[in-house]
């Protein structure tokens, strides 16, 4: 069934017909696993598309203590030619290297729905995906893989999407498509402001958790929590010239209710830098510093960390 495709044009019919998308999950780790699980649950198809062409189906448990197990399959190419909706959540220096080689086997109709930490891995790609329907997600559920069959719900969150191009724009349907899978979700047809504001707060909170090898919350004790403060300050100086209003005593306020809020947390910077994996600075503070050049803003403590959390990965990887 290639429903969406045909009734894109008519997309407000699409979900009161409650007609089930067609769905390919691009990179099933923590996040893509969890929304495949709650997508099928909600009576949509969904298939997984792995790095990795076995096996041919994986099941996926929802929290240990959950006895309802998910099956799909994986790497399936018709699957993937009749996907309506390609759901793309692997990390974002991923997303380049797993997307290209799939282009060529999708229809031009086939909407792109990236969900990532960090700004800048859509921009390089644009060229290649313009003639799809695109759009951008920022979650603040939180999902960790136990196994490679179990996946942890850790934290109920919220999604914001929102178009990246005009044709994208025409997709508000999946609004009400992820809302009965995995609530609660925003449609933002200004999403760069919440990808921004998501953006300002990983460049407090993620490089000073890895470099100093800690919890979240001990970003707030004082010394470290300078720190922060110093680093919000740039971050706002940049925000402005992006013309994203936001007070710095509001950015400020925000980052520390998320250190709160997350005290007993470890930012996914740090769990990379634990891990020896590469990291996602290049796209939080990286896209930060490449913006601030360009605006001819100076923001050396950004540009410190960014060099700290490199050299880190220099001597892990
Ligand atoms: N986890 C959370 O709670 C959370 C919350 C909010 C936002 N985020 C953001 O969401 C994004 C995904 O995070 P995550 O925690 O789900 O990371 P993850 O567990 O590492 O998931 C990424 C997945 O993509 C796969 N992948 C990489 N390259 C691929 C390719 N070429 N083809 C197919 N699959 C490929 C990886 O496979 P391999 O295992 O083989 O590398 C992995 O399964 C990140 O930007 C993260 O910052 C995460």
């Amino acid at each position: 069934m290639f429903f969406l495709v045909n009734l894109l044009h008519f997309s407000h019919y699409f979900f009161f017909l409650d007609l089930p998308v067609n769905i390919t999950i691009l990179g099933p780790g923590a996040v893509g696993s969890l929304w495949a699980c709650y997508l099928q649950k909600a009576g949509h198809n969904v298939s997984l598309w792995t790095r990795s062409s076995t096996p041919s189906e994986l099941s996926l448990s929802l929290n240990a203590k959950d006895n309802s197990s998910h099956s799909f399959s994986c790497n399936d190419k018709d699957s993937l030619i009749h996907c309506d909706l390609l759901f793309i959540t692997v990390k974002a220096w991923q997303v380049e290297s797993a997307l290209l080689p799939l282009l060529p086997l999708l229809s031009q109709e086939t909407i792109l729905l990236f969900m990532h930490n960090g700004m800048g891995a859509i921009d390089a790609i644009k060229a290649h995906i313009n003639h799809h329907p695109v759009l951008q997600a920022t979650t603040t559920h939180g999902a960790l893989k136990e196994s490679s069959h179990t996946i942890k719900h850790t934290g109920m969150g919220h999604t914001v999407i929102g178009p990246f191009n005009a044709s994208g724009n025409q997709c508000q349907f999946l609004q009400n498509v992820l809302e009965h899978s995995l609530p609660s979700i925003e449609w933002n047809p200004g999403i760069d402001i919440a990808l921004w504001k998501k953006l300002a707060i990983n460049c407090a909170i993620n490089p000073l958790t890895a470099i100093h090898q800690c919890k979240n919350g001990q970003l707030s004790q004082p010394d470290i929590n300078q720190d922060v403060i110093h680093v919000c300050t740039e971050v706002h100086q940049v925000l402005q010239k992006e013309d994203i209003e936001w007070e710095e005593i509001e950015l400020v306020s925000m980052v520390n209710q998320v250190i709160s809020a997350t005290s007993e947390n470890y930012s996914s910077m740090n769990r990379d830098c634990f891990h020896k994996r590469k990291t996602e600075i290049d796209f939080i503070t990286g896209y930060l510093l490449q913006k601030a050049k360009q605006h001819g803003i100076s923001t050396p403590i950004n540009e410190t960390l960014y060099n700290q959390i490199k050299q880190l990965e220099e001597n892990l990887l």
